[in-house]
């Protein structure tokens, strides 16, 4: 099947120009200036962005959390994520405590066959305890192309690690060519400020912000880097929501150290006025960081201008208002802590960073695309538009206006946390590896052709960091 893509404006982290792009199967096969060739289906995509497809490295699709799980699962998560522009999602399995490692992967295997994914999916693996030489499953798990962690430094007695398996975590993520990401936030300071609360009569949602002070999600980031440091690994910070945090990122990255951040579209379009909403409606709001005082988000599109900021994720962690988030009507530390985000990632950067002049059209390609495929072992199959790479494409109208809702959604959670918010610009066809998956917001996409992806080891991005690995083709 051949897809020729007509007079689109291509546009990736560097580049900028009209062109055509041929398809031929799952791969892009030409860019030129007026390609003449029999296709079997044109899209004229003039007046319209051509872009690689968006990357989403951290979401949570079937997650237990709080004694529930995340609503969405590898179907409906990914094609949600396909309205959204986003072609791959990597996700987390989760080692319960005292298991193993491949034990876990194989798991997550299973559910992700069961649920058939539209798009491709990759793991990074959340690590509890490396007690019991399990340290030893480590490099199986690169060869099967799971080549990062992620490590709790909150959630004290569930998923919190402590530092010594933090730090063997890292060293050994180092040594094998790991990515490790730290959710960073201080759990003892935390839980004591839970406890207080709790105690002095103070259960509602509102109180999710108070216990979480930015001071303690700093101090944490400021943990995580020196530790990595000490490690010689590399690290990368997940859903850092305070300007406090990023200065500690951009004085180490400026220090020379291989580290890297995320921010994620709530810290940019969030502030803490959303825990005075009534009615519980505030629970709808309890992510992890929480939303934080409105002066921060100008440091955070700053921090994306600079690249201290390497990648804007959703960290898609839906749970229904009905029912999941009630779970904590009485007492907010029972609240599930995750929003949802998958479908509307690009809109809300293009509208909220591009159009407003805070970023550039490339920028937002490399943080929605192009470094999260760096970093995570894809590029240059994935976060490109070039000869050879996935026909991951979207196309993208900045025209095209459109209300964010709920009744439009495609995740299966009941609430839009941005609803009635109008956004300039929406995917108008969404490709992934060469099928059109999403047109018009409609989802098209056929459920089970997505695959699990091995991701090739972290490539260092940092001028002068040998490039030591190259990308393997599952
Ligand atoms: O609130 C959040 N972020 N929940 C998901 C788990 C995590 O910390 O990433
Ligand atoms: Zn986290
Ligand atoms: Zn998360």
């Amino acid at each position: 099947m051949r897809t020729l893509i007509k007079g689109g404006r291509v546009i990736t982290a560097v580049d900028d120009y009209i062109a055509d792009v041929l398809i031929d199967g799952e791969t892009i096969v030409a860019i030129a200036h007026d390609i003449q060739v029999e296709a079997d289906k044109t899209i004229d995509a003039t007046g319209q962005y051509v872009l690689p497809g968006g990357i989403d490295p951290h979401v949570h699709l079937r997650m237990p959390f709080a004694g529930t799980e995340t609503i969405d699962d590898f179907t409906s998560g990914t094609a949600a994520a396909t309205r959204g522009g986003t072609t791959t999602v990597i996700d987390f399995p989760l080692q319960p405590r005292g298991h193993g490692l491949k034990e876990t992967l194989d798991k997550w295997h299973g559910l992700l066959a069961n649920d058939e994914p539209m798009i491709d999916v990759g793991f990074h693996m959340i690590v509890t305890d490396l007690s019991d030489n399990k340290l030893k499953e480590v490099a199986a798990l690169v060869d099967q192309g799971v080549t990062s962690f992620k490590l709790f430094m909150a959630y004290k007695n569930s998923l919190m690690a402590d530092d010594e398996t933090i730090f063997e975590a890292m060293c050994a993520a180092g040594e094998n060519g790991m990515l490790t990401m730290m959710h960073a936030e201080n759990g003892g300071i935390i839980d004591v400020l839970v406890r207080r609360a709790l105690a002095e009569g103070k259960t509602g949602p509102k109180y999710h912000e108070t216990t979480r002070p930015a001071k303690a999600e700093a101090e944490a980031v400021h943990s995580a880097l020196a530790m990595a440091d000490i490690a010689e690994a590399p690290v990368y910070i997940v859903h850092l929501s305070a300007e406090e945090s990023l200065q500690h990122v951009a004085n180490a990255r400026q220090a020379g150290q291989q580290a890297y951040a995320e921010t994620c579209p709530q810290y940019l379009f969030f502030d803490n006025s959303v825990y005075d909403l009534p009615d519980f409606e505030a629970a709808k709001y309890v992510f992890t960081p929480p939303a934080r005082a409105k002066h921060h988000q100008d440091s955070l599109w700053r921090g994306i201008a600079a690249d201290d900021l390497a990648v804007v994720s959703t960290d898609h962690c839906p749970f229904c208002f009905a029912d999941q988030k009630r779970m904590g009507i009485d007492n907010f530390s029972k609240i599930p802590n995750g929003g949802p985000g998958i479908e509307s990632r690009l809109q809300l950067v293009h509208d909220g960073g591009v159009r407003t002049g805070r970023i550039t059209l490339n920028r937002m390609v490399d943080i929605l695309s192009t470094t999260p495929a760096k970093l995570f072992g894809l590029f240059p199959r994935k976060g490109t538009i070039a000869v050879g790479s996935d026909a991951d494409i979207v196309i993208f109208d900045p025209q095209r206006k459109e209300t964010l809702t709920v009744a439009t959604q495609v995740s299966k959670v009941d609430y839009c946390a941005y609803e009635g918010r109008e956004v300039s610009g929406s995917p108008t066809v969404v490709l992934s590896r060469g099928e059109v998956v999403c047109e018009n917001g409609i989802v098209v996409g056929k459920a089970g052709r997505g695959r699990f992806i091995k991701r090739a080891q972290h490539l260092g991005m940092l001028p002068g960091t040998p490039v030591t690995n190259s990308i393997r083709i599952s």
